[in-house]
């Protein structure tokens, strides 16, 4: 695997291929992230893989100063996963000056679960995509379906502004009992790590109702978030909305709804001082 810093030999070792895969990342990886690259890898003629944590998509009192670095262990992961190329720019290789052009994605969209309660976080990831895309020049980008909204905002960005790449996504991948994995697990304690298995349960007790035909959305979330904060959680939301567009359903279309596969149920809850997110589609 071949591990570049900056743009212009990025560019200059890609000109030899014409159909890169491409899989972003903020590093600290996971067995997610590998399969990821497993599934980018028979796309193209070489699968390329960035490790950059994008300082635009935290907020002030968010964990981007302390989010885990671990190139070299990172480094080791994804050669033998098969990644050829590894871009790991610098800030200053990224962001040379201050960002001032940036990429604003539609409110309806960008605004509501985790757009609301992290305000600017996916501008600041569109922002950073958009210009990964343009120096990687990918055929094929993929996502995890864990972080279920950014990979929407993502799809939308690149049909609206005709980028010849095709965007998928990877399944999200689940320790033992069914916790996501996520890099943001390894701040958890012991007792919250067990703990934190219960934002896929309660997701799970949602998608249980509404196949047994609960068609009342509020009462549901009302209820999934009551049984959360019992536990002590802070949840953020525990919500059911279609997967087309991440709208809440009419309650009339529930039924149907669920019949047809069209709805995903999004949580976003903290333990202790970790926040998780998840999503099941159903
Ligand atoms: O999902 C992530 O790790 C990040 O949001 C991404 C897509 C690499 C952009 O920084």
């Amino acid at each position: 695997m071949k591990i570049i810093h900056t743009i212009s030999e990025l560019r200059d070792h890609l000109s030899a291929y014409r159909h890169p895969t491409f899989v972003p990342t903020m590093g600290n990886l996971h067995a997610g992230h590998l399969a990821l690259v497993r599934q980018a890898k028979p796309l193209g003629d070489v699968m390329v893989t960035s490790i950059f944590v994008n300082r635009l998509q935290f907020l002030p009192h968010e964990d981007f100063d302390t989010y885990p670095r671990t190139l070299e262990a990172d480094c080791q992961a994804l050669a033998t996963a098969g990644c050829d190329v590894l871009f790991a720019p610098s800030e200053k290789e990224l962001y040379p000056e201050p960002q001032g052009f940036t990429v604003q994605p539609p409110t309806e969209l960008a605004n509501m679960l985790e757009g609301h309660f992290r305000p600017g976080f996916f501008g600041g990831v569109c922002t950073v995509v958009m210009k990964l895309f343009a120096i990687v020049g990918p055929r094929v980008a993929l996502f995890g379906k864990k972080d279920y909204q950014q990979l929407m905002v993502i799809k939308r960005m690149v049909e609206q502004f005709a980028l010849p790449i095709e965007v998928m996504g990877g399944q999200t991948l689940r320790a033992d009992d069914g916790l996501a994995l996520s890099s943001r697990n390894n701040y958890l304690s012991p007792t919250e790590r067990q703990e934190a298995v219960q934002l896929s349960l309660a997701l799970k007790a949602m998608a249980d109702a509404l196949r047994a035909g609960q068609t009342d959305v509020a009462a549901l979330e009302a209820q999934a978030m009551h049984a959360l904060k019992a536990r002590g959680w802070k949840p953020d939301y525990l919500t059911v909305r279609q997967r087309h567009n991440l709208q809440t359903p009419d309650s009339a279309a529930v039924a149907s709804l669920t019949a047809n596969a069209g709805l995903v149920l999004l949580g976003a809850a903290r333990v202790g001082n970790t926040r998780l997110i998840d999503n099941l589609e159903v």
